[in-house]
């Protein structure tokens, strides 16, 4: 019988997500010019960063070696972070605009009860810090939200309402495809922690 922790696979998937996401966090802080989106970006890109090597720490002393995967698309995040696009438009790309929906995913990390306190407490700190994250990027996108409707002035009402729908449906289309990465990206980490309890 394998004596292979059940959440192994979650600890891996959790480790190799966040340091991806401290690397391109890190591509988008030296892009922005706007100072209050740099500060916000630098929190959460510490936190990422910090996730990413704990949680391979953890694997680690587990006595198991870190498995990279190359299918989350990681250059295309990493283009978009550096691109000219608008740091609204990376906001809504990468679904930091609703975060916390997609994070009730976490709410039945712990009906694994063979979890070992030291990585119970690992996995409580992050699930905890990653929802004060959702907070603050949430904010951090009202407020770029609320700047952008201050500064729209359209030129008359029909070409203002054509400008409208248009615009509206390309952010529409954002939404969607950074709901689809956010669900995937999920779906990837739920499969992970729930494929080696099955395999035992
Ligand atoms: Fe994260």
């Amino acid at each position: 019988m394998s004596d292979k922790p059940s959440y192994l696979g979650l600890l891996n998937a959790i480790a190799v997500n966040e340091a991806r996401a401290h690397q391109y966090l890190q591509v988008w802080i030296d892009k922005t010019t706007d100072p209050d989106v740099k500060t916000v970006l630098r929190t959460v890109a510490w936190r990422e960063g910090e996730h990413g090597m704990s949680f391979a720490k953890r694997v680690n002393e587990l006595g198991y070696e870190l498995r990279d995967r190359d299918d989350l698309n990681l250059a295309d995040r990493l283009e978009v972070a550096g691109s000219d696009r608008s740091d609204l438009e990376k906001m809504e790309y990468f679904g930091q605009d609703r975060l916390d929906e997609v994070l009730g995913a976490f709410d039945t990390i712990f009906s694994d009860h063979t979890i070992d306190i030291q990585t119970g407490e690992l996995l409580g700190r992050y699930v905890a810090e990653e929802f004060d994250t959702a907070r603050l990027l949430r904010c951090c996108y009202e407020q770029l939200k609320a700047r952008q409707g201050e500064t729209s002035t359209p030129t008359s009402a029909s070409s203002g309402a054509a400008a409208g729908s248009s615009s509206e449906l390309a952010s529409l289309n954002d939404k969607v495809d950074a709901l689809c990465r956010a669900v995937e990206e999920l779906r990837q980490i739920v499969c992970a922690q729930s494929m080696p309890t099955k395999a035992s």
